[in-house]
């Protein structure tokens, strides 16, 4: 395909890698990751195709809720480093090549930002109203709004020197700013601008719906997000937002905007990464054809971000209770591996039981759904969750960089770590970035192969979704078309081989080349093809005119 539009909107063929800085690499030896340690890893990153870095929040925080708590916008938490090393860590990360964004954690801050320290102090303080106050006793909130069930009872918490109740969606000490407030919204831009003018490509934006819920002031919440882009291109027209919103498809998509696309450009695709867990439960390709199906396409300048797995909970919200039952007793039966009543705490390769086709199959699919890929750090190897940390924390552990002390994370002794590794089959002795490089056929470097196949597929990033018939209920079979080329995709979810027909529809005068070399695979009479599919087999191909070039 032509490269010009696919370069200014790069997010669209990005591969995206999320890191939690404190868990990736102790540099200076304290037993916490570090910038400096990140900036190390840049090469391996660059290496295996990463191109967009996805940094969870660095800045300085009292640290009850994973750095997800802020009290200074404008700074880098001390334990990670400094501005400096920041500023290293971008500059490092774009001569590579490499895009970096970071979390942009504006619903709330921490109840230990000077802002909320002021506004405390007195209903006068010129930061009163940059939270959301009510003078009545709340309603109960309904036990489906609660976001951390375990810890609160209620969005409100009185505060006993005012009398006053103050908004949380989250936790008591994560205060919601109030978006009716136009100082608000200023001091918004400023952060946001601030970063941009170092150098970053734009925003993860966290709880993007709890931003707009609940202020009671007719503000419209839409229009918040029509600004922030507006402002955000402005300063640089090719920054991302990509929005964290987990809502049914209907209101999602509401987020890309109603022009063309003047909200936020991408979104995580929540709906059909929960679908896909119960195909896989079910080896079954029926329940994420049926999410692909409901979810609508993408407007042509924004995008779906495709994940399996990201820092929190593995949410199934959007699953029946049948549903998640199901997915419960497969991947979670034991309750300790279960969160909030709907969702695991689990990484996916101990649910598969260490299956590696079937683990392949499910990164097949996340590298070749029409969007763009977001993987979470360790899953390029396989890491397992440690089950012994609490809560959400159990997919946080440091990275299994080889089969030493703390899998090479930090030289420290274990018992100051930052947060324990992983124990026992998934833990470094047995799964580490040193070994999987020697192994030509190990995980590392079946990633490496195949996010360089997706960079060279831009059409996955760019083009018009078409589900195919298979006539098999455990295969999924899609085309995704952009211009000439359409690259067909054919995923098996079950535990059978199977033979099928896969119906291509318009195929005069083109040629299929296989993607993956698994073998050549002639063309049948009238666009069908007939393909032998392994247990969890997939295959990739190429539909395109005979005389046209591309990748080899
Ligand atoms: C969503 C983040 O992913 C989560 O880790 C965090 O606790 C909440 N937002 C609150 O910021």
């Amino acid at each position: 395909m032509t490269r010009s539009a696919a370069a200014d909107l790069w997010w669209k063929n990005a591969v995206v890698y999320c890191l939690d800085v404190e868990t990736y690499l102790d540099w200076d030896g304290d037993g916490i990751g570090d910038l400096r340690g990140v900036t190390e890893r840049i090469d391996y990153l660059a290496g295996i195709g990463v191109s967009c870095l996805w940094l969870m929040p660095f800045y300085p925080s009292p640290n009850r809720d994973d750095g997800y708590d802020i009290t200074d916008y404008y700074a880098v938490d001390p334990r990670l480093g400094t501005l400096g090393d920041f500023v290293v860590l971008l500059r490092t990360a774009k001569d590579r090549g490499m895009r970096v964004v970071i979390d942009l954690v504006i619903n709330h801050t921490s109840d230990q930002h000077p802002w909320f320290k002021s506004a405390r102090r007195s209903p006068r303080s010129p930061y009163r109203d940059y939270y959301v106050w009510r003078d009545e006793a709340p309603p109960t909130t309904p036990a489906a709004d609660l976001v951390f069930p375990d810890a609160e009872d209620s969005i409100w918490t009185k505060d006993e020197r005012s009398g006053q109740w103050y908004l949380h969606h989250f936790y008591r000490h994560q205060p919601d700013l109030n978006y009716a407030n136009p100082a608000v919204r200023d001091e918004i831009q400023r952060i946001a601008g601030f970063w941009l003018e170092l150098g970053v490509d734009g925003f993860r934006v966290d709880a993007v719906p709890f931003m707009v819920e609940d202020t009671d002031v007719g503000l419209d919440p839409h229009a918040l997000f029509k600004d922030l882009r507006a402002f955000i291109t402005r300063r640089r027209g090719d920054a991302v937002l990509l929005g964290e919103v987990n809502l049914p498809g209907k209101d999602l998509v509401r987020y890309f905007g109603d022009g063309p696309g003047d909200e936020l450009q991408m979104l995580f695709g929540f709906p059909v990464m929960q679908a896909t867990y119960l195909a896989l439960v079910r080896k079954d390709a029926r329940p994420l054809r049926a999410a692909l199906e409901a979810s609508p396409a993408a407007p042509r300048e924004c995008q779906w971000a495709r994940f399996l797995r990201n820092h929190d909970e593995l949410t199934l919200d959007q699953l029946d209770d049948d549903e998640r039952a199901e997915v419960f007793a497969a991947f979670g039966p034991d309750p300790g591996m279960q969160l909030f009543g709907r969702g695991l705490r689990r990484r996916l390769p101990p649910m598969l039981d260490g299956d590696q086709r079937r683990l392949r199959l499910a990164y097949s699919l996340l590298l070749s759904l029409p969007g763009t890929p977001v993987l979470y750090y360790g899953e390029e190897i396989g890491m397992g969750e440690n089950l012994e940390i609490d809560g959400r924390m159990s997919v946080r552990t440091p990275m299994q960089w080889t089969d030493q002390r703390n899998g090479g994370f930090s030289p420290v002794p274990p018992s100051r770590l930052v947060r324990p590794a992983v124990d026992g089959r998934f833990g470094p002795m047995a799964v580490n970035v040193a070994d999987q490089r020697g192994d030509q056929d190990s995980l590392l470097n079946w990633f490496e192969r195949m996010i360089r196949r997706r960079r060279e597929t831009a059409e996955l990033g760019m083009g018009q979704l078409t589900l195919l018939d298979a006539g098999h209920d455990a295969v999924l079979a899609h085309r995704v078309d952009e211009g000439p080329v359409g690259i067909v995709l054919v995923h098996n979810l079950g535990d059978e081989p199977c033979l099928v027909t896969v119906e291509l529809g318009e195929t005069e005068g083109c040629e299929l080349t296989d993607l993956l070399e698994v073998s050549g695979q002639p063309l049948g009479d009238g666009g069908r093809l007939e393909l032998k599919l392994e247990a969890y087999g997939f295959r990739w191909f190429r539909l395109q005119p005979a005389d046209l070039r591309s990748a080899p």
